[in-house]
């Protein structure tokens, strides 16, 4: 198979990953208050299959929502097939596999059980006409009868295709839309992404952000690190949350202790700034520029530092990283094995060319503590 056709097809792949209802009650937990009232809008969720409408179905009362949509996307290879919500036969030609979207705005408890689940919603399904409606076009988030809906949503929460990312983000930001998503850390980098971080505008979610998550697979998939109840699971540690609602970490300070030292803090030298190595590390009484971890984004509270942005390639260049002098050039042999590049902040340790992980500029707000 051709390098192009074997990625496009690993990407296909990733685009598969199905997340488990006990993550997504575990993130949620914290954002009660944020909901109430609110039209939650799952629009890459086959409302048959995705964990996103389960939680927000058997939540609804609990969350006082005031609507849920959920729309589904024809190209999904394992849609109405697998991982079906409900065990008895099939709600309505499932296996048409047929693009649709299911509107609820109310969850009683109609087999008078005395609670609001799952059961509740399949009576909906099956008994309440205008909840399940087929859909104009093919389902995608891009299309008009689904940015219809997120217009008139007021939360996105989902787990949308990883190798639509950017753009996926860009309509949520076009639209003003608050959200609550599952994206990979390494998208943290995306010109883009960073520049909504940096502008405070997406952070990291409640649920560590440095273990990553176990996904459901498809079950053909002959690859995976574990099985429970029955369903195949990936884990995938560049996982993380990501949202525009608040999240109290982002609004405490990062506790420092440690003092600088230039022994412990090196200065790059193609840039103003001293180098840290852990964002714990981060000097109490040092008032300049720092290069941090990537992973500074996840206690990133903006009324503590600001972000001046990334030193890396060429978004380090567009905020003046210099290019390797000459003198350096000869060792760009050995640099360029870690993939650095022009932009890339680095020190000169012993005479040696030392290019750390990539690093965020940030400074602290209002001096030393
Ligand atoms: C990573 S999976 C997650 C599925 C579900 N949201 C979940 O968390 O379990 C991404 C889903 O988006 C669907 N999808 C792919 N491209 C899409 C598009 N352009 N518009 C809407 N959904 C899309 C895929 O078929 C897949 O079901």
């Amino acid at each position: 198979m051709a390098k192009e056709t074997l990625q496009a097809a690993k990407k296909a792949r990733q685009d598969e990953f199905y997340t488990r209802l006990s993550d997504i009650s575990k993130e949620m937990r914290y954002y009660k208050e944020q909901f109430k009232g609110k039209i939650v809008f799952c629009n890459c969720d086959d409302p048959y299959e995705s964990n996103f409408f389960k939680y927000f179905a058997m939540s609804f009362n609990h969350l006082e929502l005031k609507k849920l949509i959920a729309t589904c996307y024809i190209g999904s290879p394992i849609a109405n097939t697998q991982l079906s919500l409900f065990d008895d036969e099939p709600i309505e030609e499932k296996t048409t596999k047929s693009p649709h979207k299911i509107e609820i705005t109310e969850v009683d408890d109609y087999n008078g059980d005395g609670a609001f689940d799952l059961a509740d919603v399949e009576y909906l399904l099956r008994n309440k006409k205008n909840v399940l409606t087929r859909l104009k076009d093919d389902g995608d988030f891009r299309s008009k009868e689904c940015v219809e809906l997120l217009k008139e949503a007021d939360i996105v929460v989902t787990n949308p295709p990883f190798s639509l990312f950017r753009e996926y983000i860009a309509l949520l930001e076009k639209h003003e839309k608050d959200f609550l998503i599952i994206g990979n850390t390494n998208s943290l980098t995306y010109k883009e992404t960073f520049k909504m971080i940096k502008e405070d505008k997406l952070r990291t979610g409640y649920t560590n952000f440095n273990v990553g998550m176990y996904f459901v697979v498809p079950d053909d998939w002959e690859k995976y690190h574990k099985i429970e109840d029955n369903n195949k699971l990936v884990r995938v540690s560049t996982s993380c949350w990501f949202t525009n609602l608040e999240v109290q970490k982002h609004k405490e300070n990062v506790v420092l202790y440690k003092r600088y030292s230039p022994e412990e803090y090196p200065h790059y030298y193609n840039y103003d700034a001293i180098n840290v190595d852990k964002v714990s590390d981060i000097p109490i009484d040092w008032d300049g520029a720092m290069g941090v971890p990537v992973t500074f984004v996840d206690k990133f509270n903006p009324k503590q530092f600001k972000i001046i942005g990334l030193g890396i390639s060429n978004s380090g260049i567009e905020i003046g990283v210099k290019p390797y002098t000459m003198e350096h050039k000869k060792y760009r042999k050995e640099v360029q094995k870690r993939g650095a590049v022009d932009g890339d902040l680095y020190m000169m340790i012993d005479d040696v060319v030392t290019v750390p992980y990539a690093r965020i500029l940030i400074k602290r707000i209002g001096g030393t503590q």
